[in-house]
């Protein structure tokens, strides 16, 4: 007879779910977003504090949702469904789909301008140099461009149609390629970027903390931006947990997504700050940061061409595999709770996204206050809420006995159960409290 867990399909192996649950949480999250929030909010201090977040908070929020996710093998509304029946939980679930929708449509913008950029690629216009001017210039002139639009349409369509065929071994056997391959690419920019004249500055800038900076202000951004990179607050990775199999062990794939992700946006600020220091540029900048600083320095590698299209390239495809798990989420909500065809539900939501994603595209306010609404606020509400659950009304006992399932040890499980009941609910509270009061700048 099927087990559930045979019966809704699922991740073939342990690798697989760790690429693809890797896969979801790098993006531009990691690569776009996480230098340009270091750098507005001081460098070094925000880094500090963004660490503190991932392994203090956010990786024991990763195996609640992960635990939630196997030991019900549902999508999220569904799981609290299932684990607190008639209750008011699964609106946490809700609450996931609809921030998923409100990220989905901020991110697919961006993800468009990595299209624009490795169209630029390909037709060789990082070959040459390119001055920092010269790169702003191409930057602005993209976002005063209808093309921006189109491009985050195209995007979204790229999404709907992997997303309407289900999650295919295609995708999980590219990963185990690309993002190797990816990671090679940045370990080359950052060699070059940090062997640049004047490099010391940006590590400096990074890593030599500077705790005036610090504010309410500096701790959000960091819990958010931590949240958002590891794919938490909002069920996705209740939805992968879901498709792990219960004969695989937890602890070491959840610590390892963790790892990698932590990495990879550590190696973009290596690869952002030095060479932006290097060009004599401002350590402020916003989103367009990490667009206008790595045009400028193709051009001093060796074979120029190529490292600007396998940038933009497997930058497009690392979005990718993140718009994925966030589309998941809202279509499988459609599938799993209302019955809704998955074809006919992926249209639709892309449609619907894409209707939320033209103002983003238009308007840099509208796509500012998007990103801290949905990218922000509702993971750490999200987050909040996660940990409640499990740490009050599921319980840890449960959560553990399903970590352990497998058999494979739970390192620190007391630690994280205490994590889960008081140290993380109590710490977002205090971190919102504070921003409610005013606190900070
Ligand atoms: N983690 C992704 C990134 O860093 C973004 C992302 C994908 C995400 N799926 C998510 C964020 C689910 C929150 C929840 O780019």
């Amino acid at each position: 007879m099927a087990t559930p867990s045979q019966a809704r399909g699922g991740f073939g192996s342990r690798i697989g779910f760790v690429l693809a649950a890797a896969g979801s949480a790098i993006g531009l999250g990691n690569i776009w977003r996480f230098p340009y929030t270091a750098g507005q909010n001081g460098g070094g201090a925000f880094v500090v504090v963004y660490l503190i977040c991932i392994f203090a908070l956010c990786l024991p929020v990763l195996f609640a949702e992960l635990s939630i996710g196997r030991a019900s093998q549902k999508s999220p509304v569904g799981a609290f469904k299932a684990l607190a029946p008639k209750s008011l939980w699964p609106l946490v679930g809700g609450l996931g789909v609809l921030t998923g929708f409100g990220i989905l449509a901020f991110y697919s913008v961006v993800a468009g301008w990595t299209l624009a950029y490795l169209g630029w690629a390909l037709t060789g216009r990082f070959a040459g140099p390119i001055g920092p001017e010269e790169s702003e210039a191409m930057f602005n002139g993209l976002l005063s461009s209808p093309m921006e639009v189109v491009l985050a349409g195209v995007f979204l369509l790229m999404t709907a149609v992997v997303v309407r065929a289900g999650v295919q071994r295609g995708i999980e056997r590219a990963c185990k390629v690309l993002m190797p391959l990816f990671l090679l690419i940045l370990v080359t920019l950052a060699l070059r970027s940090l062997t640049l004249e004047g490099a010391r500055e940006g590590v400096e800038f990074l890593f030599a903390p500077d705790f005036s900076k610090l504010s309410v202000e500096v701790v959000i951004s960091a819990l958010g931006q931590a949240l958002l990179s590891l794919s938490l607050g909002m069920g996705a990775m209740i939805t992968y947990g879901s498709y792990l199999s219960r004969r695989d062990g937890m602890p070491g794939a959840g610590i390892s997504v963790a790892l990698a992700d932590t990495g990879i946006a550590i190696l973009a600020g290596l690869i952002i700050f030095p060479a932006l220091f290097a060009a004599g540029g401002e350590a402020q900048g916003g989103a367009g940061l990490v667009f206008i600083v790595l045009p400028t320095i193709f051009h001093k590698l060796p074979a120029a061409w190529f490292f600007g299209v396998a940038f933009y390239g497997l930058l497009c495809i690392a979005a990718l595999t993140s718009t994925l798990s966030l589309m998941e989420v809202i279509v499988s909500y459609f599938v799993d709770e209302h019955r809704m065809s998955r074809l006919k539900m992926t249209w639709i939501m892309a449609g619907a996204c894409f209707l939320l994603a033209v103002p983003s595209a238009l308007f840099m306010g509208f796509f500012e206050t998007q990103d801290a609404l949905w990218g922000n606020y509702a993971l750490i509400v999200g987050s909040l809420l996660i940990s409640l659950f499990v740490g009050w009304k599921w319980g840890v006992r449960s959560a553990v006995a399903e970590i352990t399932r497998s058999g494979h040890a739970m390192p620190l499980a007391a630690v994280w159960g205490f994590v889960i009941r008081f140290f993380a609910p109590l710490a977002i509270t205090a971190i919102l409290v504070f921003r409610l009061l005013g606190g900070g700048t």
